[in-house]
């Protein structure tokens, strides 16, 4: 049976590793980067598929502007703390997402902000360009060596896991926190599991893998950061809800935390004043999975994802 008639909406845009493959099946409209809401509605209706990312709120709203037709919604990410999954579930939407692809290229943003948050690449860089630089000067940018370093990673998932074992390489002592032991990661990466506060405690070095969800959210508070140590290093490349940003600046402008490497911000892509002001951060605009390889493929899953779900097959990434 011919599909060409199927509509599936992009709510926003595709890459054309993935569009290019739902183009020659199907009736494809999009919405375009700038779509706001009132234009993502209106995208939607009528479609079987819907192609979201983690800027588009999957909600009931959405569900119904899109019609009792709808049979798919293929999340562009593997978080899909934007996708309300009871909703889908109460109305037989299939919900996919893109995990393992980006495993590799989120793992190896989080080692890049943790290096450069460390050594203070961006107070220095900022120096450099605005005139600011003197001189060679011992006592400046002293930052963290990460070699020997105790690393703190939170949540030893797929990303989190990649991360240590990258980590590994530096020959410090690597921690974890999260709901469930992993035995496999304790014995190939000698990974030892701690309380949460532990973890804050001891690490010279805390990266952050947990998806946003009410349990995690504001994770790292200002309780929490009275609990580092004022030389560690924090770093968020997971979900912006996981660090209040506010708590943040002030240890940050106090003293209290060594330094900060974020990609990912609460509210984004509005950034609080209080964080681009703060000292001894490194800051990025959300780019986990921002490489050739990781966005084609991702591109790719979520064009698997949809043709199966329409095809009447079991797509290979359903989270609900
Ligand atoms: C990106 O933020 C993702 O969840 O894949």
């Amino acid at each position: 049976m011919s599909l060409s008639n199927t509509l599936v909406a992009i709510c926003r845009d595709l890459l054309p590793a993935g569009a290019d493959l739902l183009e020659g099946r199907f009736r494809v409209r999009r919405g375009g980067l700038d779509a706001g809401r009132d234009a993502i509605l209106a995208v939607v209706e009528g479609a079987e598929a819907v192609v979201a990312d983690p800027t588009v709120a999957v909600d009931g709203e959405l569900l119904e502007a899109a019609g009792p037709q709808l049979r798919a919604v293929a999340n562009f990410a593997v978080g899909y703390d934007n996708v309300d999954l009871d909703a889908c579930r109460a109305a037989e939407v299939t919900v996919t997402n893109t995990p393992d692809v980006l495993t590799n290229a989120t793992a190896e943003l989080a080692l890049a902000l943790t290096l450069a948050a460390a050594r203070l690449i961006g107070e220095a860089e900022r120096d450099l360009r605005a005139g600011r630089w003197r001189g060679w000067d011992p006592s400046a940018y002293r930052g963290l060596e990460l070699s020997g370093a105790t690393v703190g990673v939170v949540g030893l998932g797929r990303i989190g896991r990649r991360y240590a074992e990258l980590l590994r390489g530096f020959g410090g002592e690597i921690l974890y926190s999260g709901p469930s032991r992993k035995a496999d990661a304790e014995q190939a990466l000698g990974a030892r599991r701690v309380e949460l506060d532990e973890l804050l405690g001891t690490a010279d070095a805390i990266s952050l893998h947990a998806p946003a969800s009410p349990a995690t959210e504001h994770l790292i508070d200002a309780d929490a950061l009275k609990r580092t140590r004022p030389t560690a290093v924090l770093v968020n490349t997971s979900r912006g809800p996981l660090v209040d940003l506010a708590a943040l600046a002030a240890a940050l402008r106090e003293g209290r935390l060594g330094a900060a490497g974020l990609d990912v911000y609460e509210g984004e892509p509005e950034v609080p004043p209080a964080i681009l002001e703060a000292p001894r951060t490194v800051l990025t605009p959300h780019i986990g999975s921002a490489t050739v390889r990781a966005r084609d493929a991702m591109a790719r899953t979520v064009a698997q994802n949809v043709i199966a779900v329409l095809e009447g097959g079991e797509p290979p990434n359903r989270v609900a």
